[in-house]
């Protein structure tokens, strides 16, 4: 369960996110949507506690994340747009050092299937400057799931993977949430996210412009129409080309 009430982010002088409140429940996947620069980034990272936030209040599975960041931490995983890892650290090196990060006891088993699941078993003994791009992504999602996250938060998780590696991160995506975790990501690529969503936030330089079900969102400015993608519906709400 994540509950956000009236996060600001502010850079300075400037508003990057302004008094956003939602909530997202067991089960649920919402979908983080706006143009470049609307403050999507800027948001997961203040709901992951990467960056504090200037106003408001975050509670991940209970846990204040300003109160008691280790509780919320460790009930949440953040996977960033930009795929970290350690560059002398195999594959299996990964694992093993994060489940010793995070005081998982018995985790070869949990490892061995998130190696499978996300196609890392031949790779297992490579350093990452041997993987791809869509490898290393995958190797930072096993590292993140490792620890058995209620909630994830998930920046742009489809870019940079191929078609396979797009469907397989859908399907991922949507068991965990029907395994009972509450999901955040944010993408550009809007009918992927249409298959994946339960929920969507439209956000529009910092602003809160929509939020609820699709079929909410999509009744909200469809003015009637039927089928209205959600595509139309995000040039709609943001007012179209700007970037
Ligand atoms: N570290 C930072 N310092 C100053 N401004 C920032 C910083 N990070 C992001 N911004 C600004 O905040 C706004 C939102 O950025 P971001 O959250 O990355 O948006 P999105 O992910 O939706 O593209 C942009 O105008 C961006 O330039
Ligand atoms: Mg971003």
């Amino acid at each position: 369960m994540i509950e956000v009430e009236g996060l600001t982010k502010r850079y300075g002088a400037f508003t990057a996110v302004r008094g956003l409140s939602f909530t997202v429940r067991p089960g649920e996947v919402l979908g983080l949507v706006g143009p470049n620069g609307a403050g999507k980034t800027s948001t997961l990272r203040c709901l992951a506690g990467i960056i504090p936030a200037s106003e408001g209040s975050v509670r991940i599975a209970g846990n204040d994340l300003a109160v008691d960041p280790v509780a919320a931490k460790r009930a949440l995983a953040f996977f960033p747009d930009e795929p970290r890892l350690f560059d002398y650290l195999t594959v299996r090196q990964h694992l093993a050092f994060v489940a010793r990060i995070y005081g998982v006891v018995h985790y070869e088993d949990l490892a061995r299937s998130l190696l499978a699941e996300l196609e890392l078993v031949e790779k297992a003994d490579v350093l990452p400057g041997e993987l791809s791009r869509g490898m290393k992504q995958k190797l930072v999602i096993a590292c993140g799931l490792l620890h058995s996250p209620s909630v994830i938060f998930f920046d742009e998780p489809l870019t940079g993977l191929d078609p396979l590696g797009i469907r397989r991160m859908k399907d991922s995506i949507v068991r965990r949430a029907r395994d009972g975790a509450a999901i955040v990501l944010s993408s550009h690529l809007l009918h992927l996210l249409e298959e994946v969503c339960t929920h969507v936030l439209i956000l529009k330089k910092g602003d809160k412009v929509a939020v609820g079900t699709l079929a909410e969102v999509s009744t909200q400015f469809s003015n009637g129409e039927p089928n209205v993608s959600l595509e139309e519906i995000f040039i709609r709400a943001t007012g179209g080309s700007e970037t």
